[in-house]
Order: C-alpha cells, then structure tokens, then sequence
C-alpha cells in the first residue's frame, strides 16, 4: 500500500453541481455525504426483514457489475444490492468475456453504454481502474470501486464504519486498532480515511514492520509493532487478511510466526478493553490472523457486517443514481 498513490479521487467523484456521482475512494469524500450514506443505509437495513425485500428505487435502471478478481461477499451483495431496488443487473463473468480477448477496458464500458447500462461496479486487480472508468464516462453513468489493487476499497470501509456506529457507538469517541497486513490491504487505507473523516480521534495500525511500515504514520495513524501494547485502550478491531498472493516472500516468514506474534486469540482480546468489537472484512485466514474463538465468539460483529454491506451497497446506488436525496 502506498501511502502516495493519488488519482484526484476528490474532484472526479463529484459533478459540477458538486453532487457525488461515483464513489472511488474514501479518501477526498466530504463528512455530510458519508453520513448521507450511512444514514440511507439505516433506512434500507429493514428491507432485508420484509416477505418481500424489493423497493422501486432503482426500478427501470441498469447496474453493470465487473468483476476482474474473485469476490465472495462483495460480489453477491452489491448484485443483491442493485436486485433488491429493482434495478435490472448484469453480471459479467470477465473470466468468459472479451477481455480474456484482449479487448480494453473502456472498449468493453462503451459496449455496455451502448446497451444504456446506467452504472457500472468494478473490482479490478490494478489501482485506479475504476478512476479510470470514471474519468471515462464523466456524468453518463455512475461507476462504483469495489476494490483497486491495494489501492481502495470505499464500500467496505463504509460497511465497517456503520458497523462500527451502530454495533460500538459512536466514533468520535472509539479508538480503532487495524491489525495485521495493513501494507497490502486497501480495506484499511479506506477504513483509515473513512475513520477519519468521521473523527475517530485515535486510529492506530499494528502488525510487523514489513507489513506495517513507519511512513504509515503520514496517514495519521499510531503505529504499532507489538499487539500487547497496541491493543491497550482499544474499543474497536479491525483484523486483516494476510494478503498471501499480493506477498512478496521476503515480508513474510512464516504464517505460524505471524499468528504467535499478531495473530487474534482469545487471550489476547483481553488486552482490548472488555467488550472491544472484532471485525474481519473477510474471507478469513482461520488460525491466523484470527483464531476461530474469537472469529466465533461473542465479541465479532462479522457476519452483521456482511448484512450491512448489503445496506450500504443498497444506499451508494440510490445515492450515486440520484434517486434518494441529494446533498
Ligand atoms: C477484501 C478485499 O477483497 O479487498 N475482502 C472483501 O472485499 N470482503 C479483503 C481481503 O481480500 O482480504
């Protein structure tokens, strides 16, 4: 993760009447529309409890989501996301279209648009794909980043911080801990400008110097190389997936190393404060970041956060689409 790494992010997920039109990042994005989000997606969260869990919202309006890399979660809840406000969704497997062709990026966006796709959801393995898109499309349709690289990853980091407000209170006054592979992870480059944003008043990263270099301080966290220590005072934690296939071998010794070191087990939780929220955006490494006590017990908040990212994802397509407020 680079801590320069910058796409002018502020200016191009804004249009002219400064409405938001995509969200690429959380880095740029102002207070009144992140709490926007977080607030529709509170709205939106009942809709899952319904016999029937559909609103118009989005009713008559395509939603193209193109996925470059696997996905689990983020996949399946933006296609419920968009299904759920009756939009139509087109899913398209890149592993089976043109792009295993050869054929460009923007050259498959301008088929799309020739098919009046109204927005487009993009995970893609290179940083600044999505920004690329959407300097591509400008105002014709809205692009949404649900990951670049290990560049950003906005709407996992607003999953984790509704999670966070509605689960551990409020953020102003929580002190956040991201723990473990924070150098390859755009989830918490995303999570620490969201936090941000938000004033949490201490965001602190911990995990070994490979993985958790110093300069990350210039993001305006605390770093930490000693989970003792880095835990204490800790309200809410944020545990990371060891990224094994964005590792160069030299950062990670062994696995079995990391988890005696870093890894979250039950006895270790007690350094937090009593009650302290555990999240894991998933898929987990069970047994080694997070010991599966812990990723099963009374403490982790996992499995709700993936029920709020459905939420969430319901929210930044109304949003983006212009069909819930407007701020
Ligand atoms: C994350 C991702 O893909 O960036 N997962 C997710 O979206 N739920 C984190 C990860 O892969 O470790």
């Amino acid at each position: 993760m680079s801590a320069t790494l910058r796409f002018g992010e502020g200016n191009l997920q804004y249009d002219a009447q400064g409405r938001l039109r995509h969200l690429l990042s959380t880095e740029g994005l102002r207070e009144r529309e992140l709490l926007q989000i977080l607030d529709t997606a509170e709205s939106f969260l009942s809709i899952a409890n319904r016999s029937v869990k559909k609103t118009p919202t989005l009713r008559g309006r395509t939603i193209a989501n193109l996925f470059f890399e696997n996905s689990t979660r983020t996949r399946s809840t933006f296609e419920l996301a968009a299904k759920r406000l009756s939009a139509d969704v087109l899913n398209i497997a890149v592993s089976t279209s043109s792009a295993s062709k050869g054929e460009s990026l923007t050259d498959m966006i301008d088929n799309l648009m020739a098919m009046q796709v109204d927005g487009f959801v993009i995970r893609h393995p290179e940083a600044g794909a999505a920004h690329l898109v959407a300097r591509h499309l400008g105002d014709s349709a809205l692009v949404v980043n649900a990951g670049d690289g290990q560049h950003a990853h906005p709407t996992q980091a607003l999953l984790d911080v509704f999670t966070i407000r509605r689960l551990g209170g409020p953020i102003e006054d929580r002190v956040v801990a991201i723990v473990g592979d924070v150098f390859h992870s755009r989830v918490a480059r995303s999570q620490i400008h969201a936090l941000s944003v938000l004033g949490c008043p201490e965001i602190r990263v911990i995990g070994p110097r490979t993985l958790v270099p110093e300069e990350l301080s210039a993001l305006g966290v605390h770093v930490y190389h000693d989970l003792q220590a880095g835990l204490r005072g800790v309200d809410v934690i944020c545990a990371l997936r060891l990224q094994r296939e964005r590792m160069e071998s030299h950062r990670l010794p062994s696995l079995d190393e990391f988890h005696r070191r870093f890894g979250l087990t039950p006895e270790r939780l007690q350094w937090a404060e009593p009650g302290a929220l555990v999240l894991h955006p998933g898929p987990m490494n069970r047994g080694v970041e997070i010991a599966s006590e812990v990723a099963d017990g009374a403490q982790a908040v996992i499995l709700q956060q993936v029920a709020h990212g459905l939420a969430v994802r319901m929210a930044v397509l109304a949003i983006l689409a212009g069909a819930v407020g407007g701020v």
